[in-house]
């Protein structure tokens, strides 16, 4: 499918591994050109080689800490005028009991995962209403819309991001400019699996035995987890020029593990 966003620049904040990665795959497909942003340089380089390959797209790896003001400004000055902002990060550390959450963790929590992408949105917002042209997808959670004790610093950021994003995409809708949020449930990833290879190990049980226990646990009706490759297309037709009346949204993505009718 023609997404209508070919030679668009993107920033993917986050795209080194994961649902960011997949972002970035999509994007060049669609034939936009992508800066990627991540910490770690050698996975960063070779994703972003990769996907150069595979697609024939301009990708500019950026190595930097998009939780600082300097890393944010590298970022902006590899694409100081992004039509297309896409941003995640790893997930929060999982917080099995709420009175262990130190004050440590939440400011790292609220920089990394609701400062950033604010800030972001902020500096690029200017430039997408003159251009009368922009897409801005969050990768966040769903557990922002549905709390739960582990998930107390991913959820609880990220239902602050939502709402941040949301109030400002009424502002900027008339320039032709779309935010939306992508509300991920558990998904296939290095962090998932090494969170749930330990849990397995603990109980002397496999890791699949371990997913399945979690998904009867959390009531996902697909009985499985999800693949973080699925999730970069959703990212591309937010951004398309398909996507041109569909702001303000917050898209579940969870095999039917929460219940909500609309
Ligand atoms: N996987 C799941 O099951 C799941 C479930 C619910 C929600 N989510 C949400 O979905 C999003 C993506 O998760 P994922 O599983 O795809 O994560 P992931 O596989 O850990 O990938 C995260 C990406 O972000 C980069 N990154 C992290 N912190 C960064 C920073 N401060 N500056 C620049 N780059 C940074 C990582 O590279 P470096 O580490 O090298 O920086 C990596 O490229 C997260 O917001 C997460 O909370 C995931």
């Amino acid at each position: 499918m023609e997404l209508g966003i070919r030679g668009r620049k993107a920033i993917v904040n986050g795209g080194s591994a994961g649902m960011g990665r997949s972002a970035v795959l999509s994007l060049a497909r669609a034939g936009a050109q992508v800066v990627v942003s991540a910490r770690g340089e050698e996975r960063l380089v070779t994703a972003c080689e990769e996907i150069a390959a595979q697609t024939g797209a301009t990708i500019i790896p950026v190595c930097a800490d998009h939780s600082t003001a300097e890393g944010r400004a590298k970022i902006l000055s590899a694409c100081p005028d992004p039509d297309i902002l896409v941003g995640t990060c790893s997930p929060p550390p999982m917080t099995p009991d709420y009175r262990a959450i130190k004050e440590a963790d939440w400011h790292e929590a609220i920089d990394i995962s609701l400062l950033s992408p604010v800030a972001f949105m902020r500096d690029v917002l200017d430039g997408m209403v003159e251009r009368k042209w922009g897409r801005i997808v969050n990768i966040a959670t769903v557990a922002a819309k549905y709390p739960g004790e582990i998930r107390i610093l991913s959820g609880a950021t990220r239902a602050a991001l939502a709402n941040y994003a949301v109030a400002v995409s009424k502002v900027v809708a008339r320039h032709n400019i779309t935010i939306n949020n992508l509300l991920p449930g558990m998904h296939h990833s290095a962090f998932v699996e090494k969170q749930f290879n330990e849990r397995a190990a603990a109980k002397g049980i496999t890791y699949e035995q371990e997913v399945s226990e979690f998904c009867r646990d959390w009531r996902i009706a697909s009985e499985r987890f999800g693949e973080c490759d699925d999730v970069g297309d959703w990212v591309a037709m937010f951004c398309s020029e398909q996507g041109n009346y569909i702001t303000g949204q917050s898209l579940v993505i969870d095999g039917g593990a929460t219940n909500s009718l609309f």
